[in-house]
């Protein structure tokens, strides 16, 4: 057909096609320090990296027209498969879930659950300042009070439990912790936690969007053994969120949400019928496509590009180190880097990273700029031509607090790509 009933013609929506491609940066994959999707490629010490991910888009693409309702059966199968086989891992006799579209609704579904089994109208949630900005919305959305533990003074990744109790309430629903926080990729000390929900009789949601799909295999190999107890290992766990689409190398939009037991996924589905989620009808495509990419890749596939990613990691570490007045914050457990300076204002480095072509997430905290990396095996010989690019752009960098930075580069959004 060359024209359609539109009167545009086949060469004209190619044309446009291949524009917004260019305009989304689609071809600059391996540049993108922090990305989300089915970017798993083919690296030296992931020889099949390509064939899983095309497999994973013909899952994707086969079930491209099917929902979850009345040709669910197949997409119902799958999510079962993967919902089992992470919750297993990380600890559940009995996990119970759904593949929901990420970490934001995730959140939701947990905490809308928590607040209907505690069958009150309001209420406030407690967390952790490190928390993700989803926990913030949701609390707006359900019309519950954000009670925001400070980090102890100087050190923004920790977390101090006695804080966590002290901020109580007697109308608190729940406390949310998290496994792998943004921008830190720290893991708040879980098994403390843990014993202060159950003390209080709280729900207790982990957040481990980032962290889900990697940590279990980190530890699981012996890469790390010190990483702190933060699955359904720890008594107060009632469910774990984890995302597909981030260290899961999945097609987004897709997340997981798994309860400790079916019980709690009976009251998610009482208060978010019929499948506790939040949306009604669900695309098969992402389920199927996260599907395939657990199913070809188990937990040995995990493991291997988890280590890639921190092999990465490493590498940027050790050469951010080597640049004056650059550090790394510490803390971090899995692949999320933030690069920040006690002496420089970062503002003009983050700009001519920009325009040498990098993808990266800025941050205002540490102020006032901090630059966020999550290096993943799609960014594999990408590690040098960064460091070089950012020990260039180092140079531009003014004294901090100088105030010199001009007006339009005050603003910087914590999103801001
Ligand atoms: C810790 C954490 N939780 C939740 C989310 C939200 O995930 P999504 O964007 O998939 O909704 C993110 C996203 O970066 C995150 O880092």
């Amino acid at each position: 057909m060359s024209t359609f009933p539109s009167g545009v013609g086949l060469d004209a929506f190619h044309r446009e096609l291949d524009r917004l491609e260019l305009v989304s940066r689609f071809p600059e994959m391996p540049r993108n320090m922090f990305d989300e999707g089915p970017h798993l490629v083919t690296t030296p010490e992931l020889p099949w990296g390509d064939e899983v991910r095309e497999r994973s888009i013909e899952a994707y693409r086969r079930f491209i027209h099917g929902e979850t309702w009345i040709t669910g059966g197949g997409a119902r199968e799958m999510e079962a498969q993967v919902v089992g086989w992470l919750g297993g891992l990380l600890g559940a006799a009995e996990p119970a879930g759904f593949v929901s579209s990420g970490g934001s609704e995730s959140n939701m579904c947990a905490i809308l659950t928590a607040k209907h089994l505690a069958g009150r109208k309001g209420g406030s949630v407690v967390f952790p300042d490190n928390g993700h900005y989803s926990l913030h919305k949701l609390c707006r959305m359900f019309d519950l009070d954000p009670v925001v533990v400070p980090a102890p003074e100087g050190a923004l990744h920790l977390v101090d439990p006695a804080a966590i109790e002290a901020a109580i309430r007697p109308d608190t629903i729940a406390i949310i912790a998290t496994a792998g926080t943004w921008a830190y990729g720290s893991v708040d000390p879980i098994a403390e936690i843990g014993e202060i929900a159950q003390r209080h009789g709280l729900y207790l949601h982990v957040d481990g969007a980032f962290g889900g799909y990697i940590l279990p295999f980190l530890e699981r190999c012996g890469y790390d053994p010190t990483i702190p107890p933060w699955d359904f290992r720890v008594p107060g766990v009632c469910s774990i969120s984890a995302d597909l689409h981030k260290n899961g190398m999945a097609p987004p939009p897709a997340g997981t949400l798994i309860f400790r037991d079916p019980e709690l996924l009976a009251a998610a589905k009482e208060i978010c019928p019929p499948n506790g989620t939040m949306s009604g009808t669900r695309g098969a495509g992402p389920i199927a496509g996260a599907w395939a990419m657990v199913t070809l890749l188990g937990e040995a596939g995990y493991t291997a590009v988890s280590l890639k990613s921190m092999a990465l990691r490493d590498e940027l570490v050790a050469g951010v180190r080597e640049i004056d007045g650059l550090s790394v914050h510490p803390g971090s457990r899995i692949n999320m880097t933030l690069i920040h300076s006690g002496t420089l204002d970062l503002r003009p480095v983050a700009e001519e990273l920009r325009a040498r072509g990098w993808m990266y997430a800025a941050r205002a905290v540490p102020a006032p700029v901090s630059i966020v990396v999550v290096p993943m095996p799609h960014n594999d010989g990408q590690t040098a031509p960064f460091l070089a690019d950012l020990r260039d752009a180092v140079g531009l960098a003014l004294p901090l607090g100088s105030g010199v930075v001009p007006a339009e580069r005050e603003k910087v959004s914590s999103y801001g790509f």
